[in-house]
């Protein structure tokens, strides 16, 4: 049986804004090749943010988008989350910077840091603030400028990122549509496999720690991909179940775009048709917690997600973090 929703998308934006670096572009920078890139992640270009401007720059046009789409002002807003692991700065958060540039003068404001799944942290707090009436309207953003802390020498990682930024607009749900599930979980263990090792308390910036550029993120690949396919799938069977739906009745999965090779595992594990599948990584990259609001607002836009589609989301992330959701648009 599916559950009465208690909270809905009212709207979406996203912003993609800089430079277009292509697979080419990077061959003149480290020992790589367009054919390998796209190969083995299904990446051919992604957005650089301008020098000068940062997350908060991201994050503020796509939340005017979701909230015009949504019918609100800035001022209707409740709640600000911005799922982030690159924030402007440590403090103010992101979210705080959001909300002066919007003017979003009576919402509270927080940033919440769960690498790629962030979204869907975020999405799980907003639905449960909604639940509890503490708030009405809540902003939820995933925004992230991961060019600034990738090591551009490194060409396990440095093929894989961009920069952008997605949001949607929650409100309270009175009808079928909404979040019929929202499911999250972490597992700290496994941190070291993906991480920034520089910049926090742990290793606070010196001169050693810039030398030796623990201020870019570090990854074992290959580790972290069987990883994410064996939990994102099993993040996917779980936001199903618990809000009583079969994969065959999905209209559509938005899947995190880490990986086309990840995506298609976990297609070919839930049993879905290319059309139920919603794939943007080509012009991209992963983009972290901002991959699934911009390809929810991709998806909306170019119509693959109508009224009453159930739609399921799905990420994994350094932490690490995983989550779904399932949404009845
Ligand atoms: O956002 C959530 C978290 N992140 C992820 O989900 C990322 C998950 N991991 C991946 O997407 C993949 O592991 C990568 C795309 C990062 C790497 O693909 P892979 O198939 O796992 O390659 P690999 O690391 O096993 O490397 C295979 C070979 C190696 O050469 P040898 O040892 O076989 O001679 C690498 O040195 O490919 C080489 N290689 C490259 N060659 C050309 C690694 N990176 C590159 C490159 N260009 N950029």
């Amino acid at each position: 049986m599916i559950k009465k929703p208690v909270a809905k998308i009212l709207g979406t934006g996203s912003a993609l804004s800089g430079k277009v670096l292509s697979n080419f572009d990077l061959e003149k920078m480290v020992d790589t090749n367009d054919e390998w890139i796209r190969e083995r992640t299904g990446i051919e270009r992604r957005y650089i943010l301008e020098e000068g401007k940062a997350n908060s720059d991201l994050a503020a046009p796509a939340a005017e988008e979701a909230l015009k789409e949504a019918g609100l002002v800035a001022e209707d807003l409740d709640m600000i989350i911005i799922a982030t692991i690159t924030p402007d700065t440590s403090f103010p958060s992101t979210a705080c910077r959001v909300q002066a540039k919007i003017g979003a003068k009576n919402a509270a404001a927080m940033d919440v840091a769960a690498a790629c799944s962030g979204f869907i942290y975020g999405l799980t707090l907003a639905n449960s603030l909604i639940a509890t009436g503490a708030a009405k309207h809540v902003l939820v953003i995933g925004s992230e400028v991961l060019s600034r802390i990738t090591d551009w020498e490194d060409r396990g990682t440095c093929i894989l990122f961009g920069d952008g930024a997605g949001a949607a607009v929650l409100g309270p749900s009175e009808g079928d549509k909404g979040i019929l599930s929202a499911y999250i979980k972490a597992d700290g263990r496994l941190g070291d496999l993906l991480h920034l090792p520089g910049g926090g308390s742990l290793n606070p910036a010196t001169h050693e720690t810039v030398d030796q550029r623990l201020h870019y993120i570090k990854m074992e690949g290959n580790r972290i991909f069987k990883h994410a396919v064996r939990t994102m799938r099993d993040a996917a069977l779980h936001g199903l179940d618990l809000a009583g739906v079969d994969a065959s009745e999905l209209d559509l999965l938005i899947p995190h775009q880490a990986n086309m090779r990840i995506i298609e595992a976990i297609q070919s594990r839930l049993k879905l048709s290319d059309e139920q599948v919603f794939v943007n990584i080509k012009d991209y990259g992963n983009t972290s917690a901002a991959s699934i609001p911009i390809a929810m607002n991709q998806a909306r836009r170019e119509g693959r997600l109508k009224e009453g589609n159930k739609c399921l989301l799905v990420a994994f992330g350094g932490g690490f973090t995983w989550g779904a959701s399932l949404i009845q648009f």
